[in-house]
């Protein structure tokens, strides 16, 4: 990636700063699909913006995705969240979807928080509506947001101290592999097939690019994953967006709470 991706990110988090009364933030969130709901049960914005407004941000093209950044104050810390994400499924390449990530990273960020919804390969212990913590992940994008040689050390992509710290809030959650693929298109039957011999419990199209970027930036990833549907082919039921969102909206009161008890204990 060209010095121009880390220049813009940088002309975005100082446009962040003028434009939002805050200039300084303890954790970034980014809310995936369906969990727009979940981030409104965090409390009421102390100030919002479209993303459109800031350099580099382009209109996210799916339904379900926002597109604006909102400030909220939860207990004494606070929160960037980005409501909304681009995926590599729009074609725009890899730097937009990281451009959230390192503009984050760019206004002093630390601790990113990445949520998602995401199929469940693992239905002997997941139910639709199920929060999963992400222990680990595939990149099977076929793409990478750092170009050149820079060897990135990710052993410990999702830190064990923030999912320790969310497993003493909520002991029942479970933790999984996710695999990124390109999408836009579902998986098939066999590949659901494939990707459970290779070690994956939650399978979607986010989420990897942006964790690369944040541990090149030297930030902590908590990733937590709604299961909103069980994988293709493990119900003989056909998946549908739509069905996605309305498993956040079920579950977003949960989810709130969980990210709100989570960000407090930071
Ligand atoms: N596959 C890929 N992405 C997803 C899924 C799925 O089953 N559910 C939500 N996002």
């Amino acid at each position: 990636m060209s010095n121009d991706a880390y220049e813009l990110a940088r002309s975005a988090a100082d446009a962040l700063k003028r434009r939002l009364t805050a200039d300084s933030f303890d954790v970034a969130l980014v809310m995936g699909s369906g969990w727009v709901p979940a981030a409104n049960a965090l409390g009421a914005a102390a100030d919002e913006i479209p993303v459109t407004e800031l350099p580099g941000f382009a209109e996210p093209g799916v339904p379900g995705h926002a597109g604006t950044v909102r400030v909220v104050e939860v207990g004494n810390r606070r929160a960037l969240i980005f409501l909304g994400r681009t995926h590599l499924y729009e074609g725009r390449g890899v730097r937009p979807v990281v451009h959230g990530i390192r503009t984050a990273l760019a206004a002093g960020v630390r601790t990113i928080v990445l949520t998602n919804a995401a199929g469940g390969t693992r239905p002997e212990w997941q139910k639709v509506g199920d929060p999963v913590l992400i222990s680990d992940h595939l990149n099977l994008t076929g793409h990478n947001p750092i170009s050149g040689p820079t060897f990135v050390d990710m052993t410990e992509a999702y830190s064990p101290a923030l999912r320790s710290l969310v497993k003493d809030i909520d002991p029942s959650l479970a933790e999984g592999v996710y695999a990124a693929l390109p999408g836009p298109s579902y998986e098939t039957p066999a590949e659901i097939r494939m990707l459970r011999m290779m070690g994956a419990d939650l399978v979607g199209m986010s989420t990897v690019l942006e964790t690369i970027a944040a541990r090149e930036g030297g930030a902590d990833v908590l990733g937590i994953s709604l299961v909103t549907n069980i994988a293709a082919g493990l119900t003989g039921e056909p998946l549908d967006h739509q069905e996605v969102l309305a498993a956040g909206r079920a579950a977003a009161e949960r989810m709130g709470a969980l990210l709100g008890k989570a960000l407090r204990a930071l």
